[in-house]
């Protein structure tokens, strides 16, 4: 961005949107907020991961393997699976730890499974592979995450979108569909602060999710806990642990938990990991030993050591990172309000953690928002991404992704966006 965003920002001399509108454009803007990525400070807390061998020259995991090298297995080291384990509520043994990419460990999960199947508990002469089915389909809670509907896409799954409340999927909708359709083999859900909305799965959605009666035997949630320790506040809102409510509804295998630190430490060179019962872990652990010899351990110690050792540990870290992106969803919040409230122009959400807020305008403006937007140098997610088939029926949702900008950017970014919607509105 070459322009002084304070000159713009201060200004309350020019009084139609139109004129305010040439001023962006004046300004000759560079800026995105199009993807959910942390800022250069946030990276900054953990630039000690680097120097967790630095002194010691220690590559040896707590069951005495030498990192540096091929033997121990698919799982992931001990100490990591561990780690993860908590994280999610689950025993270790429950647990696999991969490489640099949760999105790649569900790609793999669902690839496994159209190729050879999930495994189904009393079924006799194993598994039956989904890609047997006539068609395979997915439900989609929308608005959701673009990434998870480009590996649909990329497998030739349909994507069936059902509505997402703010307590997670409409489980009406969502029971209904189950129970009639055994191509539907598996729901996304993003149960913690979920990519775009930030809502927290309630307890009756959980549990409703783990007892629903699914037509297909073979049926799995996808639960990617992404953001399963980015909370904004020091109260976070609880959150039922869906590998539980399997375990409490019979139904232990239904439920595959995914996550990563690709926002606590790195993104895309941390470490991700896997969390279900334990016959789909090792199910999927002798898969995974197919494909690769094993996951980088190095990166593993390197997290597990980096991590524990942080002060405050996991929880302080975390802190660290709120203290950063926090008042940039403070100022989102604010600038919308003092823009668009009481407008009925837009509504949007005030999420607890994650990275997200997602904004709706009145139907069928997204697509023109964000394309004028574009016009002055804003870029967006593109308006539908955050559904299937990038189709968002009323062309409303806008998703913005405040954390990577600095604070001043962020502030200009939805004076631009509120300009948007009100010139939109007018026309
Ligand atoms: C819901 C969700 N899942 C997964 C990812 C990507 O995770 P990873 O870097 O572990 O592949 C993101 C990134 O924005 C996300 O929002």
């Amino acid at each position: 961005m070459r322009a002084a965003v304070s000159e713009a920002t201060t200004s309350d001399s020019l009084p139609t949107f139109a004129e305010r509108f040439a001023r962006f454009e004046a300004m000759d803007l560079t800026l995105s907020m199009a993807r959910g990525q942390p800022c250069s400070e946030q990276f900054d807390l953990s630039n000690d991961l680097w120097a967790a061998f630095d002194e010691s020259c220690d590559y040896q995991a707590e069951n005495g393997l030498d990192c540096r090298n091929y033997p121990g297995g698919p799982y992931g080291l001990p100490e990591a699976r561990k780690f993860f384990a908590k994280i999610v509520s689950a025993t270790p043994e429950e647990v696999i730890v991969g490489d640099n990419a949760s999105l790649q460990m569900m790609q793999n999960v669902i690839t496994w499974a159209l190729l050879r199947g999930v495994p189904v508990p009393g079924v006799s002469g194993g598994e039956r592979p989904w890609a047997k089915e006539e068609a395979v389909k997915i439900l989609c809670p929308v608005p959701g995450y673009d990434r998870h509907f480009t590996v649909c896409e990329s497998l030739g799954i349909e994507m069936i979108p059902v509505p997402l409340t703010a307590e997670g999927p409409d489980m009406e909708v969502v029971a209904r569909l189950v129970a009639a359709d055994p191509q539907i083999k598996a729901i996304w859900c993003v149960p913690r602060y979920s990519n775009p909305t930030g809502i927290v799965y309630s307890d009756s959605v959980m549990d409703a999710l783990a007892s629903m009666g699914t037509a297909a035997p073979d049926f799995r949630i996808f639960a990617d806990d992404a953001y399963a320790v980015h909370h904004l506040d020091d109260s976070p809102p609880p959150m039922k642990s869906i590998l539980a409510a399997c375990k409490e509804a019979g139904n232990p295998e239904r439920v595959f938990v995914f996550g990563s630190t690709s926002k606590v430490t790195f993104a895309g060179a941390g470490v991700c990991f896997m969390a279900a019962s334990k016959v789909n872990i090792d199910y999927f652990a002798k898969l995974f030993g197919t494909q690769s010899i094993g996951p980088n351990k190095v990166n593993q110690l390197r997290h597990v050591r980096f991590l524990s050792g942080v002060p405050g540990g996991l929880k302080g870290h975390m802190q660290r990172h709120a203290d950063l992106i926090r008042p940039k969803f403070e100022v989102v919040e604010n600038v919308l309000a003092a823009e668009l409230g009481g407008t009925g122009l837009a509504t949007w959400t005030k999420p607890r953690g994650g990275y997200f807020v997602s904004l709706d305008t009145k139907p069928g403006m997204a697509s023109q928002v964000v394309a004028l937007a574009k016009e002055v140098g804003l870029t967006l997610t593109g308006a539908g991404a955050a559904f299937p088939y990038r189709k968002d029926p009323a062309d409303c949702n806008i998703r913005i992704a405040p954390t990577r900008p600095s604070l001043d950017e962020v502030r200009l970014a939805m004076e631009i966006l509120a300009v948007c919607i009100k010139m939109v509105a007018e026309e």
